[in-house]
């Protein structure tokens, strides 16, 4: 994107405090999303709110067409469901020219649950849709800014769920995760970036946007630019050998916009490109979509290290039905799917569009009562974990410290 472009500020709603709920009962940021519906987070409303784009069917068909391959299902399914920039990513794509893209994960407990496996299951059908590089930063020194760990903890966490998030299938050839704690160290051009965000950011530029206050560190002051950092290419020049014009794409779920939209805004004043995103919905918590799935909450979460016997478990316990009171009353009134977890799982996770559809509508007309729903879900979810934990051994100490050292990787940045 042009580097004379007039820095215009991204429309950056959140006012100082105002990462505080909405008119609609939502509060969506990087710590927490809540909402006072049953049916979750009015997700119209937080495009407006955000600035963001919605991703529109045409732009999803230019996607198919470009790529000449089929749309995921958490595309079709408007699970991805707002973007920025999306269309210039496909127009380079389009005219050969190479982008990459990032996405990362902090690491604040021993498991990660199944909403963080959306960003990593849908980046990894980037990568393979697109053949591009990946970065993967893992925030072992954002975690321990938040969260009551040792550095020494957290940074043993970033290796721990780098291994849930190699099993995912990333081409090794194509990814570098790093610890920021081990690249920050080791990298000066990463540094670099870190402060020229620094210098170009205000405080009453991350107090309006991360809602900020005097009692907090300024450890998490300052850590927004560590985040923004991979969105440029010259912090790898080991891979994009020191090259400031290559594209990045970011895939995460909105509650990351914030960190973004003010490196998209610091962007044109260091004369980089802005990074394009593709934002998700929340995978909902097991009691309903007012909050979502999280790992501070393990009642709340199904963990990738769950055992069969504790899916079936916290599915029947915790899975908050839309049914009908009784029997009778279900048979008679129908299920609600738009508040039933069960069905909004499958929705992220059963791959297949007709038997979901056949459920929605038998779950609808009360044919189908939520115990059977209940029973469909934990026989789609178990072999999917019992796989994940399978490839997760597979995944040895050597094997992660070859995705995690900086090196060159398979990528012609010469275009
Ligand atoms: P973290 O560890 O909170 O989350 C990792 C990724 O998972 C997404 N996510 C979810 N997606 C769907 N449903 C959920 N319930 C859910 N919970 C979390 C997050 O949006 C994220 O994409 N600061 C970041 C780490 C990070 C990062 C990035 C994330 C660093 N650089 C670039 C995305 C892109 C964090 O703590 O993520």
């Amino acid at each position: 994107m042009a580097e004379n472009e007039t820095p215009k500020p991204e429309q950056s709603p959140s006012v100082e405090g105002e990462d505080v709920e909405n008119e609609s009962g939502d509060v969506v940021d990087p710590w927490t999303v809540t909402s006072k519906s049953a049916k979750g987070v009015d997700y119209d409303k937080l495009i407006t709110r955000f600035g963001s784009q919605k991703i529109e069917p045409e732009l999803l068909q230019r996607m198919e067409k470009v790529t000449g391959k089929p749309l995921h299902h958490l595309l079709k399914r408007e699970i991805f469901f707002s973007q920025r920039d999306l269309s210039q990513i496909l127009d380079s794509y389009e005219q050969g020219k190479p982008f990459f893209l990032y996405t990362g994960r902090g690491p604040s407990s021993e498991a990660m649950h199944l909403g963080h496996l959306i960003p990593f299951i849908f980046t990894k059908y980037l990568q393979d849709t697109f053949d591009v590089p990946l970065v993967i930063q893992m925030t072992d020194d954002e975690k321990f800014l938040w969260r009551d760990l040792s550095i020494e903890e957290a940074h043993r966490l970033a290796y721990e769920n780098a291994k849930d998030i190699i099993a995912c299938g990333f081409d090794i050839k194509k990814t570098f995760i790093f610890s920021d704690i081990d690249y920050i160290g080791s990298s000066s051009d990463f540094y670099m970036n870190m402060l020229r965000i620094q210098r170009c950011v205000t405080f009453s530029q991350v107090r309006a946007i991360f809602g900020f206050n005097d009692s907090d560190s300024i450890g998490k002051i300052s850590f927004p630019a560590i985040q923004a950092a991979p969105s440029f290419s010259n912090s790898f020049p080991q891979i994009f050998g020191g090259k400031t014009d290559i594209a990045c794409l970011i895939p995460c779920a909105i509650d990351q916009d914030p960190y973004f939209r003010m490196t998209r805004d610091a962007a044109p004043k260091l004369g980089y490109p802005k990074p394009a995103l593709i934002h998700s919905q929340f995978f909902p918590a097991l009691q309903g979509a007012q909050t979502k799935m999280s790992a501070s909450d393990p009642t709340s979460s199904i963990f990738l290290t769950d055992s069969d016997a504790d899916i079936k478990t916290k599915i029947e316990k915790y899975a908050y039905s839309g049914g009908g009171a009784t029997v009778e009353e279900h048979r008679e009134k129908g299920g609600d799917c738009e508040i039933d977890i069960s069905y909004q799982y499958l929705k992220f996770f059963m791959e297949d569009d007709e038997k979901l559809q056949q459920l929605k509508q038998d779950y609808t007309s009360g044919k189908l009562l939520t115990g059977e729903l209940k029973k469909v879900l934990i026989d789609t979810l178990q072999p999917l974990i019992r796989k994940h934990r399978e490839k997760r051994a597979e995944v040895t100490n050597e094997i992660v410290k070859e995705f995690m050292t900086p090196r060159k990787l398979d990528f012609d940045y010469s275009k």
